[in-house]
């Protein structure tokens, strides 16, 4: 990969792609982690006296302009974070903006509209990522975390200019690979959410590797549907049953020590307020499970106490309640009280957890899909492109 530091970028126009992809309640930021991760980057582009091009993706607005995946929210809090005035462009290409690239001065950072409010950034239409590119002399991709998209801003435009690999992705893909390449053994893998189907490649590539496999969350439910149990009214996915029996198969045959949970917390919807700990073979017609049981947790701790990596995507219950949120923290608790190297990933699992437990993990990614597609040993064509 090209990177960033390995270039002599200064007196630029530079275009950084990042992954300003935050969670918004109603214009409100509430979670800002994924704009800290760009200042380094865009902070150093400022060092080397560059004028700074943002532009990044909001949510899924289908191509036209929708004032609800509006980056504009964003100018305050990134004003707020770095300290300095933050330009904006009411559309990410077009004469408005080229007038105010062409305008920005040494040290000035302008933010552009949401690419993805135009067609061409989707189908990665080569007009589109030229007038993207233009005005802009160097292009920085810092969003792993879109990288495994074939988009316009991703991959069309690095095609165009000079391009590198910003901080923020540089890291992720330096602590991922310590997941995939040569992992310290034990490697301890905890999955959980909501769907098994997401996660079976990943489990394909690292099965040689993994020697403990602890699984929560509905993906927890397929599994111990596929072993027989009645799940009554809990999520699973019926589809991915026999996948699920020939992972099972495959793990006993490698030998990797397997939990499920054997006492989960039921409710009769998410939004019960009372939780009962009870065995996961006992459920009664209209429960559900929506988190893992006390002896669960006592158990899953045991099993990652020696292990040297911990790789965890996924919560353990439905986290949007509080009350089926302890599994989640728990796990997490487990996880850093070990001594092994542990990366978390995923927005619902770091969404659960307290800003102080997070520092406490080995590196906490912040890629969802494009982590799951990393480790499941594909090639993100945003990477691919700053080879
Ligand atoms: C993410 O949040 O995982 C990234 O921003 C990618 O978003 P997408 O799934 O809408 O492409």
């Amino acid at each position: 990969m090209k990177k960033i530091q390995d270039a002599d970028i200064s007196n630029k126009k530079v275009l950084v792609r990042v992954d300003y992809n935050v969670p918004m309640d109603g214009g409100t930021i509430t979670d800002d982690e994924r704009i800290k991760a760009s200042l380094e980057t865009i902070n150093y582009l400022l060092s080397k006296n560059n004028s700074v091009i943002i532009c990044s993706h909001l949510g899924r607005p289908e191509g036209r302009p929708n004032i609800l995946f509006s980056l504009k929210p964003i100018v305050n809090e990134l004003e707020m974070l770095i300290k300095k005035s933050v330009q904006f462009s009411d559309s990410c290409v077009g004469a408005e903006r080229d007038r105010k690239i062409q305008n920005l001065k040494t040290g000035e950072i302008l933010l552009l509209e949401n690419v993805r409010f135009c067609t061409g950034e989707e189908t990665n239409d080569p007009t589109f990522a030229s007038d993207l590119a233009k005005g802009c002399d160097v292009y920085i991709n810092d969003a792993f975390s879109a990288s495994h998209r074939e988009h316009a801003s991703i991959v069309g435009v690095a095609k165009i200019i000079d391009s590198y690999a910003g901080f923020c992705l540089q890291k992720e893909v330096e602590n991922l690979s310590k997941i995939l390449i040569e992992p310290k053994r034990p490697l301890a893998l905890v999955l959980g959410g909501a769907k098994i189907s997401d996660k079976i490649d990943l489990l394909d590539n690292l099965i040689d590797k993994i020697d403990t496999l602890i699984l929560g969350g509905a993906i927890a439910n397929t599994f111990l549907l596929a072993k027989g149990l009645m799940m009554e009214k809990s999520v699973v996915e019926v589809s991915s049953v026999e996948v699920v029996k020939e992972i099972l198969k495959n793990t006993n045959d490698r030998n990797v020590d397997v939990f499920l949970p054997e006492d989960v917390l039921v409710g009769k919807s998410v939004d019960d307020n009372i939780a009962v700990d009870k065995q996961s073979s006992l459920l009664v017609a209209n429960e559900m499970i929506l988190d893992i049981g006390e002896s669960t947790i006592m158990q899953n701790s045991n099993g990652l106490q020696f292990a040297e990596t911990i790789f965890w995507n996924g919560p353990m219950g439905y986290t949007e309640n509080p009350i089926f949120r302890n599994g989640t923290i728990a796990t997490a608790k487990a996880i850093i009280s070990s001594s092994a190297f542990s990366v978390v990933g995923g927005g619902d699992t770091i969404a659960a957890l307290p800003g102080n437990m997070k520092e406490q993990f080995g590196y906490v990614s912040m890629a969802g899909g494009a982590s799951l597609e990393f480790l499941s040993g594909k090639t993100l064509p945003g990477v691919k492109v700053l080879e």
